[in-house]
Parts: C-alpha cells; structure tokens; sequence
C-alpha cells in the first residue's frame, strides 16, 4: 500500500493547481473501484440514502447507516483521502454531540476527515470537532439537509445579497478551522472568485471549472441513478443498462436451462454414485 494522502497534500495540489479528484463510494468494490480509477479523495456521501437505500432525500441516513459504508469503503482504502458525511440531525443539537459523532466515524470507522453542511451558522460545531482533533471538510451554497429552507434544491448565490451569504459562509468555514470546503450549485463566477480568496481547497459540484476540485456521485458518474440527473452532472458510462444486461442474460440462460454447464459444475466418482444408488435400493 502507498502513501495516503493527507490535507498538506491538498494544499500543495491548490497551490500548484493540480485538480483534486473527489469521488463518492459507499461501499467496498465502489471504494476499489474508486482507488484503481486514481481518485484523491473518496467521499461516503450522505447521498447513500438515495442512491443505495432508495430514499427520496438525504434526511433519513442515520449514523449507523453511515458507519457501516464508511467502514466498508476503509477497508478498501489504499491511497485516497476518506471523508465521511455526519447525516441530518447528528452535529446541530449541540458541540458535544457533534463531536461524539465525528469521533465514532473517525474511531470506528477510520475515516480520514468528516464533512457537514453549514456556514456562518455552524462555525462554532467545526471548531469544537476541530478542536476535539478530528479534521472537517465544509459544505456550503446548496446544502441538501437544509433544502426545504432554501426554498428546494436550487442554485445559491445568484443575486448578489445571496453571493454574498455564500462568499461570508465560505470564509467563516476556512476560519471556523475546515481543511476544504465543497461548494454545491454556485455560479461558477462565484464559486471561482471564492477559490481564489480561500487558502484551503475548494471542491466543486455543479459550481464550473475553476474550483480547486470536483467531485460527483459515483452512480451519476457511472449512469447507475436513474431517478434523476441534475445539469452538473455528466455520465461517463451507461451503467444501468451494462450490468442490466448482465443480469438479463443470467435470467435468460437459467431458464432455458443453458446454465449452468458442465463447466460451472463438478464432477465426482461415478462409482461413488453407483454404491449410494445400490444402497438406495
Ligand atoms: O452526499 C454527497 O454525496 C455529497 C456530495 C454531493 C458533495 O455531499
């Protein structure tokens, strides 16, 4: 196993702007996958609600949820950078609580860094989890828990009180202690003026080409979510009906019974066979 990379690693990366690849997995042959295609960092999203437990939003993943696909997807960890998602309702009651949650992703699931929603508002949970010794990334412009406020799942920071809020929220995160911020849903001007006033690394999703990385969901990337596909996303293979058709064709072949062959079967000693049948009789 080589070197994983660390948060000094994404500081150099921004400096001498080499992109930061960010890629969900939530799971153990998603997070090989992941390795193996080069990815920097590897994010157990609270998307898992959707696109692995078919729930409608992010708002019903639990923290047991997550410590079994951050725990999955560790034990696949060769090289990237492993942030693990605190679900809805498991950092905003209060600092302690916030804290005993990062830390069971961080000691029982060993994860390299959690990630949680929020900007001005939650500056003093990031510095108390900090402060506890356990690294945090941001999540600022459209933040999915907190949607419904937001009046649905829209782009932030259009018009310039709200390009405002975002620019504040983004620098009050970097203060607060984060070592990266993901910037979701952000005009690309804006998120691009952000990058450049921020130190540490911007990721972006749906927020245009000049943030420091990108990430996107791994069944987006791979056209396995069907449901729908937002305007950032962009769909590299047509999963869904690749291993649709692996499945159609192992349904196919068992019932006109051309499989399994001989060669998928195993043989014995046909005298063995012979004296169970006489005994049989
Ligand atoms: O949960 C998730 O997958 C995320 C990314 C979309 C950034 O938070």
């Amino acid at each position: 196993m080589g070197k994983v990379l660390s948060i000094p690693d994404f500081m150099r990366m921004k400096q001498e702007k080499e992109p930061i690849v960010m890629v969900t997995a939530y799971n153990h042959w998603q997070a090989r996958l992941a390795e193996k295609a080069g990815a920097d960092m590897i994010l157990v999203g609270d998307s898992v609600g959707m696109v692995e437990h078919g729930l409608k939003d992010t708002l019903g993943v639990t923290m047991e949820m997550m410590l079994m696909h951050c725990k999955a997807v560790m034990r696949a960890r060769q090289r990237a950078f492993v942030v693990g998602d605190l679900p809805f309702l498991s950092y905003e009651v209060d600092e302690r609580e916030a804290i005993r949650n990062a830390g069971l992703l961080v000691k029982e699931a060993g994860v390299d860094a959690v990630k949680l929603e929020g900007g001005k508002n939650r500056v003093s949970t990031i510095r108390a989890i900090v402060d506890a010794g356990i690294a945090v990334v941001g999540h600022i412009g459209l933040t999915p828990q907190t949607a419904t406020l937001l009046g649905g799942y829209r782009v932030q920071g259009k018009d310039e009180q709200s390009a405002r809020r975002v620019l504040e929220d983004a620098i009050a995160v970097q203060e607060a202690g984060a070592c990266a911020v993901v910037l979701e849903c952000v005009p690309a001007s804006l998120a691009e003026f952000i990058t450049q006033k921020l130190s540490i690394p911007t990721i972006g999703i749906g927020a245009g080409s000049s943030c420091d990385g990108q990430v996107l969901v791994f069944h987006d990337i791979l056209g396995l979510f069907e449901t729908f596909k937002p305007k950032f996303v962009k769909s590299y293979a047509n999963g869904a009906e690749y291993l649709g058709s692996g499945l159609e064709g192992y349904v196919r072949e068992v019932k006109n019974k051309a499989f399994p062959t001989q060669e998928h079967s195993f043989a014995m000693d046909e005298k063995v066979m012979e004296a169970l049948k006489k005994e049989s009789i």
